[in-house]
């Protein structure tokens, strides 16, 4: 439980189990339901994914068919949700919008039984997008938009919703990839605060308002955004090596790198790197390709440390055009799939998750009454 006498943070503990994803331990690659994450992020369509993660298998063309057309149905934003998107500072982190928007949404449409779950988890999937765009858009550009669309994918949806018109085919199925790849990791720290809400019985909303607020900060989804402002520090690569050994020496984390599970690479990586580059190439720009290589060389000279996930996803969605501040609400968007499917496993066999800590605190003693306290104890 402990590094050098200090908290690791539960590393190495296994807090339970799933059948769900594998990410790597015992030999295994990163799974899904047993799928291997080269071939469904190759091969399928975010929105098998999300079913995969849902219902257990992959869906047949029909089944598929209509899951889209359901999603497509439960876009529209309620009048309510969409005046509190309005009274929101545009200066919000959409972070804290995410979060309220699914805490509203959970007073709207609130979940009464847990047979609801599937639909509510289909609703956020299909309503997250929404809330994203439409708040951003009207701080933005002033106007309100239609979330009804024609669009049939998520990303293509969320795409066409920022943008106000038909987004490229590459970015299209490049925020696909980005998002199969962010669907679910196992026991990470959002999924695990989704867990231990879902283990005291509460609803579907509290247990997501609860993973997006563990997702937003920078040691967990909030990198992909750091690892932006990182990499827009620099204008040339030559600026890039004594930079980070600066960085380095003055012991700063460097987000996008490292990871709690993995030891020498993280399987996503390549995979959105490979889509980075293909962006870059597409732009006829690749300068911010080019600086993000030389910072993974430095890093794995200087620290053998990989990149993750979010280091690469930086890149793409600079290449898409998409706003950094929206790049961990969109994660949000994807992992919605992962978190509702890891609500349902607990409640489908579950117990209070509620460890004990070790006490080292002062030993017991006797209260003190208010007239013999002296300032020196309070300080
Ligand atoms: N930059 C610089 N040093 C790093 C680092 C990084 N990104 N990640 C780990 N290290 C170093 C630590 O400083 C520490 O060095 P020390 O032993 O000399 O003190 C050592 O590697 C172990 O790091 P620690 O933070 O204790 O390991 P962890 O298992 O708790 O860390 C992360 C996992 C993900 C929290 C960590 O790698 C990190 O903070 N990465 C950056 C944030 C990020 O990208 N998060 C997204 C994860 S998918």
């Amino acid at each position: 439980m402990t590094k050098n006498g200090k908290f690791d943070g539960l590393a190495n503990v296994t807090a339970g189990a799933t059948a769900i994803c594998t990410v790597g331990k015992e030999g295994t690659g990163l799974t899904y339901r047993g799928y291997s994450i080269e071939d469904l992020a190759g091969q399928a369509r975010f929105e098998e994914i999300a079913y995969l993660l849902l219902y257990g298998e992959l869906p047949t063309e029909q089944e598929l068919n209509d899951y889209d057309n359901r999603l497509m149905s439960l876009r529209g934003l309620p009048a309510e949700l969409k005046a509190v998107l309005e009274q929101l500072p545009g200066t919000a982190d959409p972070m804290d919008v995410m979060r309220t928007g699914c805490s509203v949404l959970g007073c709207i449409e609130p979940e009464c039984t847990f047979d609801q779950q599937y639909r509510i988890a289909e609703r956020m999937l299909a309503l997250f997008p929404s809330i994203l765009a439409y708040w951003y858009r009207f701080h933005r550009d002033g106007i309100r938009i239609d979330t009804e669309s024609e669009e049939r994918t998520v990303s293509g949806y969320f795409l066409h919703l920022l943008s106000g018109t038909k987004p490229p085919a590459l970015h299209q199925r490049a925020l696909d990839v980005s998002l199969i790849l962010y669907a679910e990791h196992e026991f990470n720290a959002s999924t695990f605060a989704a867990r231990v809400a879902a283990s005291t019985l509460s609803d579907m909303y509290s247990c997501v308002t609860a993973a997006i607020g563990t997702l937003r900060g920078p040691l967990h989804g909030g990198a992909n955004e750091a690892a932006m402002e990182l990499i827009s520090r620099f204008d040339s690569i030559e600026d890039v090596e004594p930079a980070l050994k600066t960085a380095l020496a003055r012991k700063e984390k460097i987000m996008g790198f490292g990871h709690r599970v993995y030891n020498v690479s993280d399987p996503r990586s390549p995979i959105i790197e490979g889509w980075s580059r293909r962006l870059a190439d597409d732009s006829g720009d690749d300068r911010v390709f080019r600086i993000s290589k030389e910072i993974e060389t430095v890093m794995w000279q200087q620290k053998k440390l990989f990149p993750n996930l979010d280091f690469y996803s930086a890149s793409t969605y600079h290449y898409m055009g998409i706003p950094v501040p929206l790049y961990t609400p969109i994660f949000v968007c994807s992992r919605v799939s992962g978190w509702a499917a890891h609500i349902m496993e607990q409640r489908a066999d579950n117990a209070l998750i509620r460890p004990t800590a070790d006490y080292v605190g002062s030993e017991e003693r006797s209260f003190v009454p208010m007239e013999k306290r002296h300032k020196a104890h309070y300080g």
